[in-house]
């Protein structure tokens, strides 16, 4: 039986893939916040006995090392770490810990899950590791000595930045096993997700019309559960179906360097 992760897995397209490994037979520990909304997916989908609930917000530091402590405490193997938690913030926002929450929601506590489940990942026969996020990347968006926007605050910058360092960290997570897959998949549309988020209220708008134009959340992770189902090793993008091409930085290699050096000088503070 393999054993799938879904952070988000307790809506949207999240809930949508647990919903179909539950339906395959899959064992599913599904990482969100609300027990409720896990407690009726798993009563309209069946399969509760292979499905595990941790309860974390993972814009906290301590809360992601505490799920990964915790299921490698309980796990000899991770099939699929799909890396679904997503809730928008378009203002910059300080934690209970003093961090930015995007900056660790969408990328520290990705680097932890991903870092933390290496072995368990690597136990199995063909690991993936799926990042849901829009493909597509720009070089030169991280800037290191400012990790947390604390000099200066976009939505748009603060986005790319996660994006680059998702697709550095693929970088290291691919290097460290070469039969690892590592996909940065995004659907091809909009999809009728809940956009969990704090949203000005032009986004809330455009979010509620995506509500009533997009594809449901079943149908649009339907070509990434095929690709899970034969992951490509090494590192790919994807909209949809289709493939997405790596954006290659001038030197990656100096950049992912840069980029772990300065996150594991904040995570020691
Ligand atoms: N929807 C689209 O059209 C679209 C398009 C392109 C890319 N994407 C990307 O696809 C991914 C999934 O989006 P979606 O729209 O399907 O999701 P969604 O419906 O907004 O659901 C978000 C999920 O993340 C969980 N979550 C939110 N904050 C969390 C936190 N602090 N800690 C742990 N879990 C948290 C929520 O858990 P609870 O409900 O339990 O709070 C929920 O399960 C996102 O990365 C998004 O950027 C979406």
């Amino acid at each position: 039986m393999r054993t799938v992760i879904v952070t988000g897995g307790t809506d949207g397209m999240g809930a949508a893939l647990v919903r179909h490994y539950l339906e395959a037979g899959d064992r599913v520990i599904v990482v969100g916040r609300s027990r409720e909304k896990f407690d009726g997916l798993v009563a309209s989908a069946g399969g509760g006995e292979r499905a595990r609930f941790v309860a974390a917000d993972l814009s906290s530091i301590a809360e992601s090392r505490r799920v990964v402590a915790d299921i490698v405490n309980d796990h000899d193997r991770i099939d699929a770490l799909v890396l679904a938690a997503s809730y928008i913030r378009q203002r910059r926002h300080v934690t209970a810990e003093g961090h930015e929450a995007s900056w660790v929601l969408f990328f520290v506590s990705k680097y932890l899950l991903v870092t933390g489940l290496a072995e368990l990942l690597s136990a199995a026969p063909r690991p993936v590791i799926v990042n849901v996020a829009v493909p597509g990347t720009k070089p030169g968006a991280i800037d290191v000595d400012d990790l947390e926007s604390e000099r200066a605050f976009s939505f748009a910058a603060s986005n790319a930045q996660q994006r680059r360092a998702n697709e550095l960290l693929g970088i290291a997570a691919t290097a460290a096993d070469p039969r690892l897959s590592y996909l940065t998949w995004g659907p091809r549309r909009a999809v009728r997700s809940s956009f969990a988020g704090d949203y000005t209220f032009a986004l809330r708008l455009g979010a509620t019309v995506f509500g009533l134009i997009g594809e449901s959340p079943a149908a649009a992770v339907a070509p990434l559960v095929a690709l899970i189902e034969n992951p490509p090793a090494a590192r790919h993008a994807y909209r949809g179906a289709k493939p997405v091409p790596l954006v290659p930085g001038p030197d990656d290699a100096a950049d992912l360097a840069r980029l772990l050096a300065a996150v594991d000088e904040s995570l020691s503070r």
